[in-house]
């Protein structure tokens, strides 16, 4: 466990920067230091894709609508709000965990990130398009064309759309929490309160049986209980697997940058940390299918607050705030170093 901090790359900032070349050329992208990544022209285009509401049926909405940068990739609302203000059904999960390539998706319908980047689009309360007509959109335009040839040696296709989307958010860390600094060996990233926090989060509150590894996630499905109380309860994990043992069983998501990406759970019904850790300390919401490992944890005022802190430990720095999406759509341009 030691290990997770050690060797991660420095996430010095995603640079976005205008190409100095005449037109055609519209703004080239430069993406330096993206994790350990050097920059790559398929990131560059990946992350254009990505900011590009040119993917929705109408010229609205971007995968970056919904999942914003400066909210650590989620929204900041319980569900997310698509084309012509269709709300969705569930809340918006952030994706910086998205590249450990476990299924996609709070139930995990999607087997690959590549697969699952072409599902937003083709959604029609997300982005509302056909991705045949994408994908001639895309071919019609100037840059989109030179862009694809370079990376691909082709024109876009659909594949190559995902996979240039996918390898984008792949290239996405937030691995440089006071947390990676901690297991790193740096014993004053973390304040007395969040080592404790640490302690209870292995220990006593057993959060690590599920959100474990380098991204504090099993990538696995549980029903810890969430929403099981209402009249229309979300299956969840049942509808892929067709499986009663899964019932209202959601993926383990993330933790990290946890405390910038409130509402929490898949259906946004837990407001605030405070709230979920009040909810794990009762032991969830009992259930005929609770997980085994779902226990009242009878954590004290002072464990709870602990906790609490721990949490705000694994934010990263937010050095990717100047990617939020200009009015028109394209990245804005942070100065060049
Ligand atoms: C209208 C809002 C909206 C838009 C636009 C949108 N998403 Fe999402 N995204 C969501 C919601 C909501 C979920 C969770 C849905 C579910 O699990 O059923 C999600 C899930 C995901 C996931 C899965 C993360 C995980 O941990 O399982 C990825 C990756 C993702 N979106 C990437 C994208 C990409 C790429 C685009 C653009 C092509 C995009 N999204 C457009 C709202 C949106
Ligand atoms: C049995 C596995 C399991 C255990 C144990 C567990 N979690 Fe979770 N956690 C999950 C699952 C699954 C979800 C998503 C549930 C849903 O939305 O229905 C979740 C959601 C969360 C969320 C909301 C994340 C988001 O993006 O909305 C937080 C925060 C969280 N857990 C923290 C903790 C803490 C702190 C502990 C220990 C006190 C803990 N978890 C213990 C499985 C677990």
């Amino acid at each position: 466990m030691k290990a997770w901090g050690i060797g991660v790359a420095i996430l010095a900032g995603l640079l976005v920067s205008c190409s100095r070349t005449p037109a055609p050329a519209a703004p080239a992208l430069l993406v330096s230091h993206v994790a350990n990544r050097t920059p790559s022209p398929e990131i560059e285009l990946g992350l254009r894709l990505f900011f590009d509401p040119k993917l929705s049926a109408d010229g609205s909405i971007s995968c970056a609508t919904c999942h914003q940068p400066g909210r650590g990739f989620s929204n900041g609302a319980a569900v997310g709000t698509g084309i012509g203000g269709k709300k969705g059904n569930r809340s918006v999960p952030t994706i910086y965990a998205a590249g450990h390539d476990g299924p996609q998706f709070w139930d995990g319908r999607a087997a690959t990130l590549e697969a699952q980047a072409l599902m937003p689009i083709a959604n029609p309360d997300e982005m509302g398009a056909k991705l045949p007509e994408v994908v001639a959109k895309l071919n019609k335009d100037p840059l989109y064309t030179q862009l694809f040839q370079a990376v691909y040696g082709g024109p876009a296709t659909a594949q190559r759309l995902g996979k240039a989307i996918a390898t984008f958010e792949r290239a996405l860390k937030a691995n440089q929490s006071p947390f990676d600094r901690f297991q790193a060996g740096d014993q004053s990233a973390m304040n007395d309160s969040q080592k404790r926090g640490w302690e209870v989060f292995q220990d006593r509150g057993r959060c690590i049986e599920c959100h474990k590894g380098s991204d504090l996630s099993d990538t696995n499905f549980h029903n810890i209980g969430v929403g099981t109380d209402t009249d229309t309860v979300d299956v969840g994990r049942m509808a892929v697997t067709k499986l009663q043992s899964d019932w209202a069983s959601f993926k383990t998501p993330t933790l990290r940058n946890i405390a910038k990406t409130a509402p929490y759970m898949h259906d946004g019904s837990q407001a605030t940390l405070n709230d979920v850790v009040k909810f794990y300390n009762r032991g969830g919401l009992f259930n005929p299918n609770i997980d085994p490992k779902m226990k009242p944890i009878h954590l004290g005022a002072d464990e709870q607050e602990d906790l609490l802190a721990f949490l705000g430990a694994l934010t990263s720095p937010d050095n990717l705030k100047d990617l939020a999406p200009s009015p028109s759509g394209r990245p804005t341009s942070p100065p060049r170093r």
